[in-house]
């Protein structure tokens, strides 16, 4: 017999007469006659009771059930006699698949976020935990399904990479070399011939391999894992995270805005439409001003603010920051979160940004002192999504590179694609762990990542 989920049989439209469920044993209650056995497969975030008579053959087998022990069940789904659920299984037999051991972690009560993630490897068993993996899931799915609807071509850049798109120097460096063989310089590591005798790091952005591929296909996306070695500790920061890419040949600032907007309302609509249950568990649990803020990102148009416009908001602010405003320096988290959240209560898009603090790539714009860059803040989050439109003009670009000390030799396939056939383009990167953080409430990003890899946490 095949066996069937848990979640086809929660809401079954008839009784069913022979039903095999597999999964593990959250709590078993015995009375004088019978046990109740509440089970999960992962499935969906309820359990399905099973009542297994006294009488029952394997009933020897139901009295070993400790919590966490995985076993395979089979009888009859007929409605319940108690409340709180539609459907029961009345078991027939019972199979210990993987007996628990006594100290199994997860016994039902309510565990800490800084206990769970001690136990990384387990707490996708919990209630919580499980509802946002499978919520991660749908919203990697919803990513895919939003480009492909538009025509986009989905692009695998690589992860091992020779070039620093962002130029911040936060490059974990890929060696090929046994440790005690990298040679030294000055006492130094000398990682300049470390892969193969080239210079190689895990990237931080597929953002230049995709304009690569937009002046090629037109509209293309990259959806990878990248890494970046900072090593902060900040509640919206790790080492390895997963980044979504779109790059768009004949696009401008504006275009690029539209798209991060749309994007952004698309995953709300769809996991709201697709993983009901889920959020409900979130909205009521973990945020309770979750759906007014999902509400609010649909029903809002995102606002548009040049940077400076920003600073001056700030710098009138009645907020005493911890760190001043200032032109000309990057936003701090809570600058970002004082303007989404308090001034204008709903997503924001800062763009023009001061060209000194934004890289090479970025398109300058005719006053000469700003970039085409855009950012997405967003309530709770701050920064969601970092883009621009791209510097087109080789002329403008290679001048850019040489101001910035960057050797166009390192960059000369990035050159050769404004040599042929250039064009405006833009895109962005929106940061998907950041995305999990908003459409969850889950504030520590280190609780939307299977196995988050932070500075000192590399023990799963
Ligand atoms: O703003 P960032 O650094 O932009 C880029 O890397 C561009 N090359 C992207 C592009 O235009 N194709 O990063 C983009 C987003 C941020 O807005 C944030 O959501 C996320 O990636 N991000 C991080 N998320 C978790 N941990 C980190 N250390 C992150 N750094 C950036
Ligand atoms: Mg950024």
């Amino acid at each position: 017999m095949r066996r069937t989920k848990i979640v086809h049989l929660i809401d079954a439209a008839h009784p069913v007469n022979d039903v095999l469920v597999k999964g593990w044993v959250r709590t078993r209650r015995d009375s004088k006659n019978f046990s109740f056995i509440e089970l999960n497969d992962g499935s969906c975030l309820k359990n399905i009771q099973v009542v297994a008579d006294a009488a029952i053959a394997d009933y020897d087998n139901v009295k070993r059930l400790n919590t966490g022990a995985a076993v395979a069940v089979t009888g009859r789904l007929i409605p319940s006699q108690g409340s709180g659920q539609k459907w029961e299984i009345q078991a027939e037999g019972v199979t210990i698949i993987g007996a628990a051991d006594e100290d199994y972690p997860l016994q039902k009560k309510r565990h800490s976020d800084e206990f769970l993630r001690s136990i990384a490897h387990l707490r996708p068993r919990t209630n919580k935990y499980g509802a946002a993996f499978r919520i991660r899931s749908t919203l990697a799915y919803a990513v895919h399904t939003f480009f492909r609807e538009r025509g986009f071509t989905c692009i695998h850049s690589p992860i091992i990479t020779g070039s620093d798109c962002e130029g911040a120097g936060e490059m974990f460096r890929v060696t090929t070399l046994d440790l005690n063989d990298i040679p030294k310089k000055e006492g130094k590591v000398d990682f300049s011939a470390d892969f193969f005798g080239r210079e190689a790091s895990l990237t931080v952005s597929g953002q230049l391999e995709a304009e690569m591929f937009a002046m090629a296909l037109g509209d293309v996306y990259t959806f990878g894992p990248t890494f970046r070695a900072e090593n902060s500790n900040t509640s919206r920061h790790v080492a390895e995270f997963w980044m979504v890419e779109p790059e768009m040949a004949f696009c401008d600032l504006a275009g690029n805005m539209t798209l991060g907007q749309e994007l952004i309302q698309f995953l709300t609509r769809y996991i709201l439409d697709h993983a009901a249950d889920d959020i409900d568990l979130f909205a009521r649990f973990v945020d309770k001003g979750l759906r007014a803020c999902l509400d609010g990102i649909l029903s809002s148009e995102f606002v548009r603010l040049p940077y400076t416009e920003a600073v001056n908001i700030l710098k009138t602010a009645r907020r005493k920051f911890d760190h001043d405003p200032v032109y000309g320096k990057d936003l701090q988290s809570e600058h970002e979160r004082y303007i989404t959240e308090v001034h204008f209560k709903r997503p924001v898009i800062i763009y023009d940004y001061p060209m000194e603090i934004k890289p090479f790539y970025m398109r300058v714009n005719d006053d000469g002192r700003t970039v085409a860059a855009m950012d997405v803040l967003v309530p709770g989050i701050g920064e969601i999504i970092g883009g621009s439109q791209r510097e087109e003009r080789l002329d403008v670009l290679t001048a850019r590179m040489d101001d910035m000390g960057l050797d166009r030799r390192d960059y000369w396939w990035y050159i050769d694609s404004r040599r042929y056939g250039s064009v405006p383009h833009s895109g962005f990167g929106m940061g998907f762990e950041r995305v999990m953080m908003l459409m969850t409430g889950i504030r520590n990003i280190r609780d939307v990542l299977p196995f988050p890899r932070t500075p000192g946490s590399i023990e799963f």
